[in-house]
C-alpha cells in the first residue's frame, strides 16, 4: 500500500481539518465509501435511525492528548513528533474534575440531541479503561476513565451518546506495517476489534459509532463486515457510519454540506473555527448566523449537522464556543419547531432566505431580510412594504405567522408567486427570521413549470 496517509483522507473525501471548504449545495454526494456487501443494519435501519432523523443537531467533541499542546489533533503527524516525544504528553494531560458534565449542559442550552465524543483519535490514546493497552487515560496522568465521565454526563441531560474511534493508529508499533507485513495486521485487527469490543461492552446502551479514517487498510483487511456485525449483536439499536469503509447507516460529507441521494442518509460535520482538536491561535470563528443556516441547509436536504467543540487540556470550552453555541441554542427555542423532525422536500434556498418543511408545513427561513424599499412607483410591484416573496411554490397556502410570536402574517398567492405582506421592516427574529406557512398539501415548488406561463403582459417585442 503506497498510499500516504494525508493522501489516503484526501482522496477519501475525510480530510476538511486541514483544508476547510464549504458549498452551501444540496447535490448528491458523491464521496460515500460505496463497498458493497452485506449490510447486517438493513432491515432495521429505520427503526434504528427515527430518534436521529429527529433529532438534526449534535455535539462532536475533539479531546485527547493533542490538546494540551493546542496545536491541532493532527500535530503528530504534520509536526513530525517522534513517538517517545508525544507519549510525555500522558504524563501531563490533567482534566479538571467532570468536564463533561459542562459539554452536555452546554450541548444542551445549544439545543443539541447527541454527542459525540473522540474515545481514539490517530494519536493512538484511549480515553476509556482498557486492558489491551497502558496507553489509556485511566493509567496515566488523567487516573479516570473519560469515556465514563463522558457517557455519564451525556445521560444526565437526557442527551444520545455517540463514540468516534479512528481505526488509523499512528502510535500503535503495527499502525502502518500492518500494510504490508500479514502478521501484524492479524495482530492489529484484532487489537482494533478487541477495543471495539470494550467500547461496545462497558458502557451500556451506546447510541451512535463513529469510525474513522481507515487507512492503512481496506474493509477487507480491517475485517469491517465482522466489525459492523460485532458491533450490532453488542449494540442492536446503535447506527454506524461509513468510515470503515463500509456503507453503515450514514453518509459523512466532512467541512461541507452536501446531501446524499435520496434515501440515504447524511451527517455533515464542521468544525467551529478551522480546527477539530483545541488550536489555541485559530481565531476563525463561524458566527452564529452561520451556524444557523448550515443548519437549515442541513435540514432542508435531510441531513443531520454536527458541530464540533474542541475543548482545552483542562476540559474546559473555548468561550467563543459557547458564546455562539449559546446563542444558536437561543435562536432554537424560538424556532426548533421548523429544524426538529422536518423532513426532506424538494424545497431549494432563493437568494435570500431557505426552507424546511414537515408534512404540509413550509417553514421560511429568511437570512437576509428584505425591509422596506423607497416607495417610487414603478417599484411597487416588488416591495408596496416589506414583502417576502416566494416563486413556484406548489401547494395552496392556508395561513401564515411568524415562528417567534406567532403573529399572523397576511399573504396574497398567485399562480407563480406567494407573497407574504404586512411585514416590519426590522426583521423580527434574528439571526434568521422563520415564518411559519400552513399549505393545503405537501409544498413542493416546482419553477420548471410556471416558465412558459409566465405573466409577460406587453413586453415591447415588435412581431
Ligand atoms: C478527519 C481528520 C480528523 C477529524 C475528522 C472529523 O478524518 O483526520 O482529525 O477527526 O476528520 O471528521
Amino acid at each position: 500500500m503506497n498510499t500516504s496517509r494525508r493522501n489516503f483522507i484526501t482522496h477519501s473525501g475525510a480530510l476538511g481539518a486541514l483544508a476547510p471548504s464549504f458549498t452551501a449545495s444540496v447535490a448528491p454526494l458523491l464521496n460515500a465509501a460505496q463497498s458493497p456487501g452485506p449490510d447486517p443494519g438493513a432491515a432495521s435501519r429505520e427503526q434504528r435511525m427515527r430518534w436521529w432523523h429527529e433529532a438534526k443537531f449534535g455535539m462532536f467533541i475533539h479531546w485527547g492528548l493533542y490538546s494540551v499542546i493546542g496545536q491541532h489533533e493532527w500535530a503528530l503527524e504534520v509536526e513530525g513528533v517522534p513517538i517517545p516525544q508525544y507519549e510525555i504528553l500522558a504524563k501531563h494531560f490533567t482534566p479538571k474534575p467532570d468536564a463533561a458534565r459542562d459539554w452536555a449542559r452546554l450541548a444542551k442550552r445549544a439545543g443539541q440531541k447527541y454527542m459525540v465524543m473522540t474515545t481514539k483519535h490517530h494519536e493512538g490514546f484511549c480515553m476509556f479503561e482498557t486492558k489491551l493497552s497502558d496507553y489509556c487515560a485511566p493509567k496515566q496522568a488523567p487516573g479516570r476513565d473519560l469515556v465514563r465521565e463522558f457517557v455519564e454526563a451525556a445521560r444526565a441531560e437526557g442527551l444520545r451518546v455517540g463514540f468516534y474511534y479512528s481505526l488509523m493508529d499512528w502510535h500503535h508499533p503495527d499502525g502502518a506495517r500492518c500494510a504490508n507485513d500479514e502478521a501484524a495486521r492479524k495482530r492489529f485487527v484484532t487489537y482494533t476489534h478487541g477495543l471495539i469490543r470494550e467500547l461496545m461492552t462497558n458502557y451500556g446502551k451506546i447510541d451512535i459509532l463513529w469510525y474513522d479514517v481507515h487507512w492503512p487498510l481496506t474493509p477487507e483487511q480491517w475485517e469491517s463486515e465482522a466489525m459492523n456485525k460485532m458491533v450490532f449483536e453488542l449494540q442492536p439499536e446503535i447506527i454506524v457510519n461509513n468510515r470503515n469503509g463500509l456503507p453503515g447507516d450514514f453518509s459523512t460529507p466532512e467541512q461541507h454540506i452536501q446531501a446524499a441521494d435520496p434515501g440515504r442518509a447524511w451527517e455533515t460535520c464542521m468544525t467551529l473555527n478551522d480546527s477539530w482538536g483545541y488550536q489555541r491561535s485559530d481565531d476563525s470563528w463561524k458566527t452564529p448566523k452561520t451556524i444557523v443556516r448550515n443548519l437549515a441547509t442541513c435540514a432542508e436536504g435531510g441531513g443531520n449537522y454536527l458541530l464540533n467543540i474542541g475543548p482545552k487540556p483542562d476540559g474546559s470550552v473555548p468561550e467563543e464556543s459557547v458564546r455562539v453555541l449559546e446563542t444558536v441554542g437561543e435562536w432554537l427555542d424560538r424556532n426548533g419547531r421548523s429544524i426538529y423532525g422536518s423532513e426532506r422536500g424538494n424545497l431549494r434556498g432563493g437568494t435570500f432566505s431557505q426552507y424546511t418543511k414537515r408534512g404540509n408545513t413550509l417553514y421560511v427561513h429568511v437570512y437576509y431580510w428584505p425591509g422596506h424599499t423607497p416607495a417610487a412607483e414603478w417599484l411597487s410591484f416588488f416591495r408596496p412594504a416589506t414583502v417576502v416573496a416566494i416563486g413556484a411554490l406548489q401547494a395552496k397556502v392556508k395561513s401564515a405567522r411568524l415562528l417567534k410570536t406567532g403573529a399572523a402574517v397576511t399573504f396574497e398567492q398567485s399562480a407563480t408567486s406567494l407573497r407574504l405582506t404586512g411585514l416590519p421592516a426590522d426583521p423580527p427574529d434574528g439571526p434568521i427570521t422563520v415564518i411559519e406557512v400552513e399549505c393545503d398539501s405537501e409544498p413542493v415548488m416546482n419553477h420548471e413549470s410556471i416558465r412558459p406561463e409566465w405573466p409577460r403582459y406587453s413586453v415591447g417585442i415588435k412581431t
